[in-house]
């Protein structure tokens, strides 16, 4: 079944019931409730093994991957990155508390952040091995932190290219000219000699365009222009050179098949090989920063229906959980699959859409899957469920957080408890 590729790589179908790494997702939904959040190991490993593979292939000097932690951090996901050797992308103190709490070392913590705070800058002084710069006024923060410090992180600027990548939605766009993210051309040069001026440790030039995008080509001038940029203020030996993350996955059985990660690094260590060479510009370190393609198809959300409508062509089946714990499809009109958790060989029979119970015409998972005919109790596993769900997720209407497994060699661990009415008091102090 083409729907069931959209799941982590050790999802099979056993005596008809859905079963993940070995572990059918009945029992689990039956043990630990729904919302339930499950992360398959297996996949994450695979994909971290994509990457590497395909850089060890076609990159002959120095590179490294970066998990962009914003996909979804917590304890586990953070001691994950650290035992697969992955460097940390935190976006502020937050993430860089996580990635130390996992015991992340200090060389692979790499902090990013468009409007970093005080405690942000200074955790990343004390805690990183890189921060990426955003902007001028940021440096200027740093310059005046720096004498407190007895070394400072690697710094890289982050370059505003001002090309867009085709992510689908434009709030997924990050590198197009009037992006928020990043400098332009002119504030990177006026950036750099502020560095030079004060003697910063400038060693890299950072890009990110967007995220979900399939298409490579315009990563290509950007990182003609990047690499320009590395000439004109003499990065050379030791340097660092990051075109981000962003490769795009599949969500829907429709956009099927995913675009290979092994044409995505070859086209960017070819690009960056070339480019160099035809620069006269040493190699500089590879680091690729991808979230989603590491982590969104290991992650499977599992809801119960409690109840149906129909309405028009189309049934709303009514789950338990939705925009509090994943508001892709409010933000940018994400689309999704699904599967029941049994009953997998009855036929298809209905348009249904997925919609939580939280007051808002927007909560919704997905729209306009056929599905079978599926009654109030069931559970309904929605696949791509691992990347900016959870770490976006709220309160909203006293929603508590889901609990999070973690599934490996045939095990289910819970790596996150779910959130408890206590939680949701406890920052309260009242009049
Ligand atoms: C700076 C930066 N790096 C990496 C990523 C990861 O992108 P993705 O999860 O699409 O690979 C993002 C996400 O937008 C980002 O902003």
């Amino acid at each position: 079944m083409k729907r069931l590729s959209l799941f982590p790589d050790t999802i099979s179908i056993q005596d008809d019931h859905l079963t993940l790494a070995g572990l059918q997702l009945a029992d689990l939904a039956r043990e630990y409730g729904t919302p339930l959040y499950l992360y398959d190991r297996v996949t994450m490993d695979n994909a971290v093994a994509a990457y590497m593979d395909a850089l060890s292939a076609h990159y002959p000097a120095p590179w490294g991957v970066t998990y962009a932690g914003k996909a979804f951090l917590n304890l586990a996901v953070a001691q994950w990155a650290r035992q697969s050797g992955l460097w940390v992308d935190c976006t502020g103190e937050g993430e860089i508390a996580i990635a130390a709490a996992a015991r992340v070392e200090k060389p692979s913590i790499l902090v990013h952040g468009v409007n970093k705070s005080a405690a942000d800058l200074e955790s990343a002084l004390r805690q990183a091995g890189t921060l990426v710069v955003d902007h001028l006024s940021e440096l200027e923060q740093i310059a005046a932190l720096a004498p407190r410090f007895e070394s400072l992180p690697a710094l890289w600027l982050r370059f505003q290219p001002g090309i867009a990548v085709d992510t689908h939605h434009a709030h997924t766009q990050t590198g197009q000219y009037d992006s928020k993210f990043g400098m332009t051309r002119e504030e990177w040069l006026e950036a750099a000699a502020f560095c030079k001026a004060h003697g910063l440790p400038l060693t890299g030039v950072h890009f990110h365009q967007g995220s979900n995008f399939r298409d490579p080509e315009p990563l290509l001038p950007a990182i003609e222009l990047a690499l320009d940029l590395a000439v004109e203020v003499g990065l050379t030996g030791d340097w660092h050179f990051c075109p981000g993350g962003g490769w795009g996955m599949a969500y829907h059985e429709d956009e099927l098949p995913n675009p290979p990660i092994a044409d995505y690094v070859r086209g960017v260590a070819e690009a960056v090989i070339e480019g160099c060479r035809q620069r006269g510009l040493n190699l500089p370190h590879l680091h690729l920063e991808p979230g989603r393609t590491l982590i969104a198809r290991a992650g499977v959300a599992l809801y119960r229906v409690g109840g149906r409508k129909l309405r028009g062509d189309h049934t709303w089946l009514l789950t338990d959980g939705g925009l509090a714990d994943n508001p892709r499809f409010a933000l940018y009109g994400a689309r999704y699959s699904a599967l029941t958790v049994t009953g997998l060989g009855r036929e298809w029979v209905e348009r249904v859409h997925l919609a939580g119970p939280y007051c808002e015409s927007g909560d919704v998972i997905l729209k306009g899957l056929m599905m079978p005919g599926i009654e109030a109790g069931e559970w309904v596993a929605v696949p791509m469920s691992g990347a900016y769900q959870l770490s976006m997720s709220s309160n909203y209407n006293g929603a508590r957080r889901p609990a999070v497994l973690w599934l490996e060699n045939g095990q289910a661990r819970l790596i996150q408890r779910r959130e408890t009415l206590f939680d949701l008091l406890s920052r309260d102090v009242g009049l």
